[in-house]
């Protein structure tokens, strides 16, 4: 079953809780709360006190995508704040083992995410410790952008060594996701369509937006 997954990236910040409650409404079970620290990306925004504040407002599972250095400074915080996954990079690990390890033993999902210039060879020795792969479809730091073709055999590729290992994690793409990249994106391997602003835009309601990428795979 796919699945979008919806990014407040692209919502309104001014009201944010009403953009994460137009996705619950709309019929998300899950939505990607994107953490930018201005040195990993060249972008800042969220901290934990966001997802703290976003907690109490619904019961989709918070799905915090670290776009930071060092994020296993931050694991705890986040976990504390009410995440329900957090999804690390690969590049920004140094002990990227440790890392995902450490996140399940805090009793919540760990999820890994690569650069659309990694391989994921990167993380053939970490696949048994993740319950989420995420293939980034864009350089991270902005919506909006174009998705990045090649990425496609990354997620087939991926697709295959979890396969090869008997394992049954979801694979997701973030980034460049719209009714004309969601079919490809799909049939390459990925069941979670993470999209910003495909679902957050004013050509109609968060409702309107996630039907037509519904639509779009079907
Ligand atoms: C990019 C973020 C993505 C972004 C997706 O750095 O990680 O989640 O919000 O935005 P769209 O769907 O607009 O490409």
């Amino acid at each position: 079953m796919v699945i979008i997954e919806p990014s407040i990236l692209s919502a309104d910040f001014a009201r944010l809780g009403e953009g994460v409650k137009e996705a619950e409404e709309a019929g998300a079970s899950v939505i990607q709360i994107d953490v930018m620290d201005g040195r990993f990306v060249p972008n800042i925004n969220f901290g934990p006190g966001v997802v703290s504040a976003l907690r109490p407002l619904t019961k989709m599972k918070l799905d915090v995508h670290l776009m930071i250095v060092e994020p296993e400074k931050y694991i705890e915080a986040f976990v504390k704040a009410g995440a329900d996954r957090i999804i690390v990079h690969q590049e920004a690990c140094l002990h990227l083992h440790r890392v995902l390890q450490s996140i399940r033993e805090l009793g919540i999902e760990s999820g890994v995410t690569l650069n659309p210039a990694t391989s994921e060879n990167s993380i053939e020795y970490v696949l048994d410790l993740a319950d989420f792969v995420q293939v980034m479809g864009v350089n991270p730091g902005f919506g909006g952008q174009r998705f990045i073709e090649s990425q496609l055999d990354k997620i087939r590729a991926i697709k295959q060594m979890l396969n090869n290992r008997g394992l049954d994690v979801p694979i997701g793409i973030d980034g460049g996701v719209d009714t004309e990249t969601a079919p490809l994106i799909v049939e390459a391997g990925a069941s979670v369509l993470v999209a910003g602003s495909s679902v957050y835009n004013s050509k109609g309601t968060v409702s309107e937006n996630m039907q037509a990428l519904l639509n779009s795979i079907q």
